[in-house]
């Protein structure tokens, strides 16, 4: 979580719990930037808090339960002070509106996707008393704004990696997914007011930044499309590293594979969400593209970026999914040998065309699929970190070790997370390492030659 300031003198305090996707990370930053223009700051502490705002998920029910359950462990604070304001935010928020009033009264308000802008006016409302729901869509040319007059004014510090939302909303409906219900239609912001976003973010000492969209390579907008709008970011001075997540495998092209091969901030790193290894499933997921043409898009990156890191999403256990379309999918992970996985049981979701699928299956075979989906992916990522060590890598430092001293810790450029010993870069540095140890989740390292260091 990222705090709006660090003076709490005479403001009020706000708490803001997240939940889900780096898009609602990324609305976090924006509400504390909202709430710091009406004097709130941030406290780190639930306790201290005047307000607590959830900014939920509902992705998957395990998510959505997460935020009730939170609710519930409020209901003390609220009853200790009754001056708490406990607002909903997001995209449980935006689907369930009114209803999560109801069904907890210690809840003030409830804004949707759209509407954190309008904060500062729920917020006056809520405190002559009233109980609010605000969940409405804005139309094109108001959404295409949706970060208005804040956006020019300076952040305090941003740090070294950022957010930067670039598209919001999504077209595709893949019956699975409830984010075209949660977040709307896609649009995408007009290319100025991104460059603008990512300069601020440069100038307060951003290194990196990744581009946020639930669909980004689709981005279009006053005809910038999206590796044009590559280009225009590539060119910003002092911006080291620009990633972006998700792009969706129909609308990957050469030329996209083309940018990542040769911009030279944009890092040799794809996430491609794969979802399913088999045909049919992907035609029932309303996904829009073959395992053969996922194929030619794996090897239009590796034929350009042999090392390139690629990860993916996959989902098991989807409604009809049979054994052998199961073992599909686990072929597939065998075959392109990911670098990293996202993978989910399905979770049937409200309003999805997916939930009212036959076939169902049960918590038991979603969950045996998910454990030998992991088991044979655990194995891969031993040996893809293994093959890392002996290799020199670009980091970007991040910050300290928590526990260990002299200990720095960044990213390769591939996005692999690496701790360096007997460093004494800080946090913004570039460095050349060499990789000398791979652990489960982390690689150890120690410094090459420093071919940067820019300080901040
Ligand atoms: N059940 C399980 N996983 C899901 N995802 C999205 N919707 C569902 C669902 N209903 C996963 C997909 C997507 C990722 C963000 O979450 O894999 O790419
Ligand atoms: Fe959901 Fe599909 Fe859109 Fe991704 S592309 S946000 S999975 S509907």
């Amino acid at each position: 979580m990222k705090s709006c300031s660090q003076n709490t003198a005479k403001g009020k305090k706000v708490f803001i719990q997240t939940y889900g996707c780096q898009m609602n990370e990324y609305d976090t930053d924006k509400m504390f930037e909202v709430l710091r223009h009406e004097n709130y700051f941030h406290t780190d502490s639930q306790e201290d808090a005047d307000l607590i705002i959830l900014n939920t998920c509902s992705i998957r029910e395990k998510a959505e339960h997460k935020v009730y359950s939170e609710l519930g462990r409020l209901r003390d604070l609220k009853t200790a002070n009754p001056e708490l304001k406990i607002g909903v935010g997001g995209c449980v928020a935006q689907q369930e509106g009114e209803a999560i009033l109801r069904r907890d009264s210690n809840v003030d308000f409830v804004f949707g996707t759209d509407n954190l802008f309008e904060l500062p006016r729920m917020l006056r409302k809520v405190h002559k008393g009233e109980k609010i729901t605000k969940t409405q869509r804005y139309d094109r040319q108001k959404v295409r704004n949706f970060i208005p007059e804040y956006t020019y004014q300076k952040l305090q510090h941003s740090g070294i990696k950022a957010h930067l939302t670039i598209t919001k909303g999504c077209n595709n409906y893949c019956s699975f997914c409830v984010v075209p219900v949660t977040r709307g239609l896609e649009v995408s912001r007009e290319p100025d007011q991104i460059i603008a976003e990512a300069e601020r973010l440069v100038s307060t000492g951003t290194r990196e930044i990744c581009l946020l969209g639930q669909n980004v390579n689709s981005y279009k907008a006053n005809g910038v499309d999206f590796v044009e709008l590559l280009q225009r970011l590539d060119k910003l001075d002092g911006l080291q590293r620009l990633r972006f997540t998700s792009p969706h495998p129909k609308d990957f092209h050469e030329k996209l594979a083309d940018a990542i091969a040769s911009l030279p901030s944009l890092c040799e790193q794809l996430h491609l969400p794969l979802q399913s290894g088999s045909d049919r499933v992907l035609r029932r997921m309303r996904r829009w593209y073959t395992m053969e043409t996922y194929y030619q898009k794996v090897a239009m990156l590796r034929e350009r970026l042999p090392n390139a890191t690629l990860s993916t999403d996959l989902i098991v256990g989807f409604p009809g999914e049979t054994d052998e379309e199961f073992e599909m999918t686990i072929e597939a992970v065998r075959k392109i040998r990911f670098d990293l996985i996202y993978s989910f049981k399905y979770s049937p979701r409200p309003g999805t065309r997916a939930a009212n699928y036959p076939g169902h299956l049960s918590e038991s075979v979603k969950s045996e699929r998910l454990k030998i989906l992991l088991e044979i992916q655990e194995k891969i990522v031993r040996e893809k970190f293994q093959a890392l060590v002996g290799t020199e890598q670009e980091v970007l430092i991040e910050g300290n070790h928590h526990r260990k001293a002299n200990t720095a810790a960044g990213r390769t450029r591939g996005n692999h997370p690496v701790f360096i010993k007997n460093s004494t870069k800080k946090a913004g540095d570039l460095m050349t390492v060499l990789i000398t140890k791979a652990n489960q989740n982390s690689l150890e390292a120690v410094p090459s030659s420093a071919i940067y260091s820019p300080g901040i």
